[in-house]
Parts: C-alpha cells; structure tokens; sequence
C-alpha cells in the first residue's frame, strides 16, 4: 500500500507521519510510536481497552483509521497526567489506586480513559449512570465495583 502523510498531535507533541491508509490509531500508536499504554484486547469494538481521547472524545483506537485523526490532538494514558510521566499522576489515576479499581490491570488504560471522559461528559452523577456509560470498558477480573467507586470519588 502506498504510505500517505498524516500531522497529529499525540500526547502534546506534533507528529510528522507517513503511513498507510488501512492502518489504525491502535497499531500506528503501539506499533509505530511504541505508546503501548494502549492496549488491544478484541480489536473489534467490543472491549475498550484501546479507549484514547481524540480532541477530547473518547474513541475506540481499533476502530479508529489513524487517518481520520488529521490535525487532531489524541491522548492517550501516556499523556493523561498533566505534567508527564516524572510529574503527579491524573487523579482518576490515584482513585484507581486508593480504591483497587484493577487486578490484572490489561483493561486499566481504557478504564481510566473512559472513566475521564465520563466525567467530563457529565455522565458521573450516579452509580447507574456511570455504570451505563462504562459499559463498553469489560474487565474479566470483574473490578466494576471498585471502578464505580474511584470515578465517584474523583467526581465528589
Ligand atoms: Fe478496541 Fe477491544 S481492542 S475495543
């Protein structure tokens, strides 16, 4: 396949590519930037442990062309603490933590991308709604409880 450009800013830096069209954020992300924070689980749409913000949204990286990110600011769980990765965790980190929101961790990037945007979206106000919003973010060790809690605390 024939390699296009493609500017995207990841994780606050600007980034001057050339890849192939068919390629998704997830592999350019993992494969080609090594920002394996990322995970692949299904890369179907159907786990979310691939969850990152593209300006702002949260989106599935596996189902996401990493073309259609053009002039966009991605983030993923490498670039979530406001002051990189020496500084302070993001204190949806910290929650994870304090309440043991994880136990193999596979699933914990996308958890705590979701978990972000559920708040910023407005959807933290209960345990119902943030169960509903997290829905699409499985976690086979069966952490949900303990997730529902630390977005709570982040939330009050
Ligand atoms: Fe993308 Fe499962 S790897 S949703």
């Amino acid at each position: 396949f024939e390699q296009m450009p493609l500017q995207v800013e990841i994780n606050g830096t600007l980034q001057r590519l050339k890849i192939e069209p068919r390629v998704t954020l997830l592999d350019l992300l993992r494969e080609q930037l090594n920002l394996t924070g990322t995970k692949k689980g299904c890369d179907l749409g159907q786990c979310g442990a691939c969850t990152v913000h593209v300006d702002g949204q949260r989106v599935n990286a596996c189902l996401t062309l990493a073309m259609t990110t053009e002039g966009c600011k991605v983030t993923t769980i490498e670039g979530l603490a406001p002051a990189g990765p020496d500084g302070p965790l993001h204190p949806m980190q910290e929650a994870f933590i304090k309440h043991d929101g994880f136990q193999c961790g596979y699933c914990t990037p996308g958890q705590i991308m979701s978990a972000v945007a559920c708040i910023r979206e407005g959807h933290a106000d209960n345990p119902d709604e943030i169960r509903e919003y997290m829905s699409g973010n499985i976690c086979r060790c069966g952490a949900y409880s303990n997730i529902v809690d630390a977005i709570m605390d982040v939330k009050k």
